[in-house]
């Protein structure tokens, strides 16, 4: 399986206000959304596919007569969640309320089966003609949540009612729409960030390249998620974030501890962190001269995630895996070894991922679910998982 359920189409029609969308797109990219943006051939005059290829990061096309090998019209309607279409020009919205199957968008207005969020904007004597008030009747009565264009000043020097609601608005609506907002009350979250260090003098330590950005998206994304969040940051320079509680550690016997206090209460645990699987066997208090460095003895450090599931109740555990070779056997056998609902396994060859704002890899489930995640941003992979852990609390 591919997707992420959080796909969104992007539709585009050709009036003034398709700039607008520009923004709209990258606001609904930050809550975690994968966008295709499908403009109408006509709304190219005012924004370009180049635009929306570069922003969306995804191909744009707005024929069925293109890519024709993938069938398009039904390929991308099976991969869409949900469905915006901003700005909605009179023309388009008679032409869906008609049924018709004129370009891409409106083949994938009929062809999926989604909720669907249509935005008009068009100069008030159009919106207030009969055929468009009857239309928009029509869309309505077909279950689309239609907005109400704003009043203000339109093109030229006519104004009334007519402009695109504001990104803010068209965003809350969608909100409402997906009940993607807020959808974390009451849930208490515990995450970890980082990577653990394991002293072997007072100077040096042993440790890894996490830089913690996943493990803080997922902090972020929830508290905005309306969860009470507490995040274990292991070396990371986190200033506060806010609505999130913070306990900073340094080694894995830190963390553990962190977690026994905090785990026993907590609903979701997602442990983004990269823990030290090995320590010093003898901690030197003294600084160990160059020519006595060498060899350092080495002895395991507990398995934080095993031994949480060994005493979990009926807590959601998230965990991570970080590998270079066989990634779906390696993240398979890691969830059934650590006792995990949900685990995410990234690509880690050649240092790939580490600091990085962006991820790919695959999601596996309890239930048996795998989706493949190509390149995507730490904040949308956070949503992801989150939407996953939701789904397990059940
Ligand atoms: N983890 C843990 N305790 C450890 C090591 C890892 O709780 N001592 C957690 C990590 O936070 C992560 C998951 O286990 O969520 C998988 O981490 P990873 O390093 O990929 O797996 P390991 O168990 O260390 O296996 P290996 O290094 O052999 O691949």
């Amino acid at each position: 399986m591919t997707g992420s359920s959080r796909e969104v189409i992007l539709g585009v029609g050709a009036g003034i206000a398709a700039y607008k969308s520009c923004d709209l797109l990258r606001r609904l990219q930050e809550r975690g959304y994968g966008i295709r943006v499908v403009p109408t051939p006509s709304s190219l005059n005012f924004v370009g596919a180049a635009t929306w290829e570069a922003l969306s990061g995804r191909k744009v096309l707005t024929q069925v007569w293109e890519e024709i090998e993938n069938v398009s019209h039904i390929a991308i309607a099976k991969e869409t969640d949900y469905f915006l279409i901003a700005p909605a020009t009179a023309d388009l919205i008679a032409r869906i309320a008609a049924g018709r199957a004129d370009d891409l968008l409106t083949n994938l207005v009929l062809a999926a089966n989604v909720p669907m969020l249509i935005v008009p904007a068009m100069h008030p004597n159009m919106w207030n003609n009969k055929a468009t008030v009857t239309n928009v009747a029509t869309l309505r009565s077909r279950g689309y949540l239609v907005l109400e264009p704003e009043i203000g000043r339109l093109t030229g020097s006519d104004s009334g009612q007519g402009r695109l609601p504001d990104t803010a608005t068209i965003i809350s609506a969608f909100d409402s729409m997906t009940g993607n907002l807020r959808d974390l009350v009451g849930v208490k979250l515990l995450v970890t960030a980082g990577g653990t260090r394991e002293a072997i003098d007072p100077v040096r330590f042993i440790g890894n390249r996490s830089s913690g950005k996943q493990g803080v998206s997922v902090a972020k994304a929830a508290a905005l998620r309306g969860a009470t969040v507490h995040l274990i940051a292991a070396n990371i320079d986190t200033e506060s974030i806010p609505g999130v509680e913070i306990t900073h550690v340094e080694s894995t016997d830190g963390m553990r501890r962190a977690l026994g206090e905090s785990f026993p209460t907590c609903d979701i645990l997602v442990m983004a962190a990269a823990v030290a699987d090995a320590k010093p066997k003898d901690l030197q208090s003294q600084k160990i001269k160059k020519a006595n460095f060498n060899t350092i003895a080495l002895e395991p450090t507990p398995d934080l995630l095993a031994e949480l599931a060994a005493i979990k109740g009926n807590q959601v555990m998230v965990g991570f895996a970080a590998e270079t070779s066989d990634l779906k056997t390696s993240a398979q056998s890691k969830l059934l070894a650590k006792g995990l609902d949900v685990i995410y396994v990234n690509d880690v060859t050649d240092g790939a991922i580490f600091g990085k704002d962006t991820t790919q890899g695959m999601i596996l489930t309890r239930s048996g679910e795998d989706i493949e995640l190509k390149e995507l941003t730490k904040d949308a992979l956070a949503d992801i998982l989150l939407d996953h852990a939701k789904r397990q609390l059940g």
